[in-house]
């Protein structure tokens, strides 16, 4: 079976159709992901903190994440599996690709995902594209940059900071960028970069308007001890891990997914 590339989610924004993301990290969730019809497993740097239980992703490393990567792969056929570079695993245009290569050829990986979009990210973004691999962004909170953003707030509330990240979703555009995640950002800012981009807009904590949503498995089935706004424990309402991944499908397929309590202004 081939698995889902960017062409198809580039048709399913065309066609109004949401795509559905969650985080796995490992073969069985990625097998549960894959058999509930979701489009885009994402072994995110996330697993810092719902693996290793540490307070930020700050300390994952190219190995962590190539082996998290190479297990879901193992576990899927069909989604299209995108793998997170850790934090320094991008410093420079030639280790950014380094990095993106084994993130590729030894994880398996179809797409590699790297935070911000500054001029030297998007040059990175270039070179990497240049080479065949395909890249998604991440604006809005950058968790890789907490430490200064001083937090994990919302961003693009004021309207110069709005504007930054509308300039920089242009530009990871501009760049090659297949794809963009957009993480905590007020839905009606979401909406009109979602509007305005012809790549995929995937929201996490950005509004019910963004081409897709993506989520971090944990939160979903209410065990990262936590419960995000941004997030909804979709196994409180379910009989299994199964059954909660399906509703979270159908919900956002639907679009009751996010709803309002979900959403930040
Ligand atoms: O690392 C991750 O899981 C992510 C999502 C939260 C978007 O980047």
């Amino acid at each position: 079976m081939t698995r889902i590339g960017t062409a198809r989610l580039h048709e399913m924004k065309a066609a109004g159709e949401k795509i559905v993301s969650l985080t796995a990290y490992d073969a069985s969730f990625a097998a549960v992901l894959d058999e509930a019809g979701v489009e885009v497993i994402l072994v995110g740097d996330s697993l810092g903190m719902v693996l290793h239980g540490e307070d930020s992703t700050l300390s994952v490393t190219m190995e962590d994440m190539i082996y998290h990567t190479r297990h879901a792969v193992k576990g899927s056929k069909r989604a299209m599996i995108i793998g997170d570079m850790p934090h320094k695993s991008y410093l420079n245009p030639e280790q950014a690709l380094t990095n993106a290569r084994r993130l590729v050829e030894e994880g398996g990986a179809d797409v590699i995902k790297l935070e911000r979009g500054d001029s030297s990210i998007c040059e990175m973004i270039r070179h990497i594209v240049a080479h065949d691999i395909p890249v998604c962004a991440h604006l809005g909170l950058t968790p890789q940059s907490v430490e200064e953003l001083g937090g994990y707030k919302v961003q693009g509330r004021e309207p110069a900071a709005a504007k930054q990240i509308k300039q920089d979703a242009l530009a990871v555009q501009e760049a090659g960028a297949s794809i963009l995640v957009l993480e905590c950002v007020p839905s009606a800012l979401a909406a009109s970069i979602t509007a305005e981009l012809q790549i995929p807009v995937i929201g996490i904590g950005a509004g019910a308007d963004c081409d897709g949503q993506v989520l971090v498995i944990y939160d979903i089935l209410g065990i990262s001890g936590r419960q995000p706004k941004l997030s909804k424990n979709f196994l409180e309402v379910s009989s299994s891990i199964q059954d909660a991944v399906k509703s979270y499908v159908t919900a956002v397929k639907s679009g009751d997914f996010p709803a309002p309590e979900h959403q930040f202004s």
